[in-house]
């Protein structure tokens, strides 16, 4: 068996110092992604956060729920967006804060029956519960597994959640109003939903918005990384198994390629991304370079083992390549967090544990 050499990695980086990265180097790359990759988001955006309930959470009692309506307006369209907000017992200062989409509506984190279903179109998978796209009683507390609520809150930490349908449905034919509204894909329009998000609970003043570590699983892992480069006020991002046009570096050759992205997802990434595909060592850019655009704040990537479909190696090794620009900032521990754990794709609590434990060094 031989062994393929790694092909080489851009470096825009090389060289510079931190103002050159600064002001001519990273405002660069960055239009580059937007050009080539993620596409164009509505720039004017006001939001409305209403507290709609507020509950006793289940724990020990002294956690409450909210349940929040946020209103996002662009391109003349209004998006109604439900968020449950979790907030852990009372201390001295406004808690730090995990918020992140989920895939089933925020009644599949937390089978409480209070928490309204989600009105909205949803995506189906088979087990989901969901019926001509709409949310049952059966999607209660699907994904509670993947949100240990009880101990991330007894950590201090408090968490928001929505679905990511609520700014743009996860189908070709379902996203098209939204895209046509100005996105150049759903991965853009979930990351800017990240930013909504943290516009609303800033003006709710219940959580530190310092101290916000945006969190995402596979796809929206995928569009937690971008919203990290895009939104200087994320302190953190965690992104969990999000594989190709997520943390692991296009040429990387494992698991997922531009083509198969395209093929079965040709609502996620902007058009010109497609020209890629088999190419991916054209790419101006790669991964590395999407982590290094979140420095000097901290990022964790998350690996599984046996998801080969997102490529565990090149994950790990676009985390190492990011370690030059976080160097710019200066020598010190680097904010840069990784792990693989044993199994397949998915969030558990050994994975939620090593976050809890990344963002006390780094928000606390
Ligand atoms: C598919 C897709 C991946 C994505 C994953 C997910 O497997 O090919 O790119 O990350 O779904 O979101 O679970």
């Amino acid at each position: 068996m031989s062994i393929q050499p790694e092909p080489e990695l851009p470096d825009p980086s090389a060289g510079a110092g931190r103002d050159d990265w600064e002001s001519r180097i990273r405002p660069r790359l960055i239009a580059q992604y937007r050009q080539a990759m993620y596409g164009p988001v509505p720039q004017h955006a006001p939001v409305r956060a209403a507290i709609r309930t507020r509950s006793v959470a289940a724990f020990d009692g002294r956690c409450a729920r909210f349940e929040i309506a946020l209103g996002v307006e662009f391109s003349g369209r209004r998006r109604d967006v439900p968020v449950s907000l979790y907030l852990p017992p009372p201390a001295r200062r406004p808690p730090p804060l995990f918020f992140g989409p989920n895939y089933a509506g925020n009644v599949s984190v937390d089978p409480d029956p209070a928490i309204p279903l989600d009105a909205g179109w949803m995506r189906a998978e088979p087990d989901w519960g969901v019926v001509a796209n709409r949310a049952t009683d059966a999607t209660r507390g699907l994904h509670a597994g993947r949100w240990p609520l009880a101990a991330i809150l007894a950590r201090g930490y408090a968490v928001a959640t929505w679905h990511d349908g609520g700014f743009c449905p996860d189908d070709p034919a379902e996203s098209r109003p939204v895209l046509d509204a100005g996105f150049g894909g759903a991965i853009a329009a979930w990351a800017w939903g990240f930013s909504r998000v943290l516009d609303g609970l800033s003006d709710l003043e219940l959580i530190d918005p310092t101290r916000a570590a945006a969190i995402g699983h596979s796809r929206h892992g995928k569009a937690a990384l971008w919203a990290g480069a895009c939104d200087a006020r994320i302190a953190m991002v965690v992104s969990n198994n999000s594989g190709t046009g997520g943390a692991k570096l296009f040429r990387h050759a494992s698991g997922e390629t531009i083509a198969d992205l395209f093929a079965r997802f040709p609502h996620w990434f902007a058009a010109p991304l497609r020209a890629y595909a088999g190419r991916e060592a054209e790419l101006p850019f790669d991964q590395h370079l999407l982590i290094g655009l979140c420095a000097p704040r901290a990022v964790y990537v998350a690996s599984a083992k046996d998801d080969a479909w997102a490529g565990p190696v090149g994950e790990h090794r676009a985390t190492l390549a990011a370690a030059p620009i976080y160097a710019l900032y200066g020598p010190g521990p680097l904010p840069i967090g990784y792990h693989v754990r044993e199994g397949g794709h998915g969030v558990t609590a050994f994975d939620w544990d090593r976050y809890l434990d990344f963002a006390d060094r780094v928000l606390r």
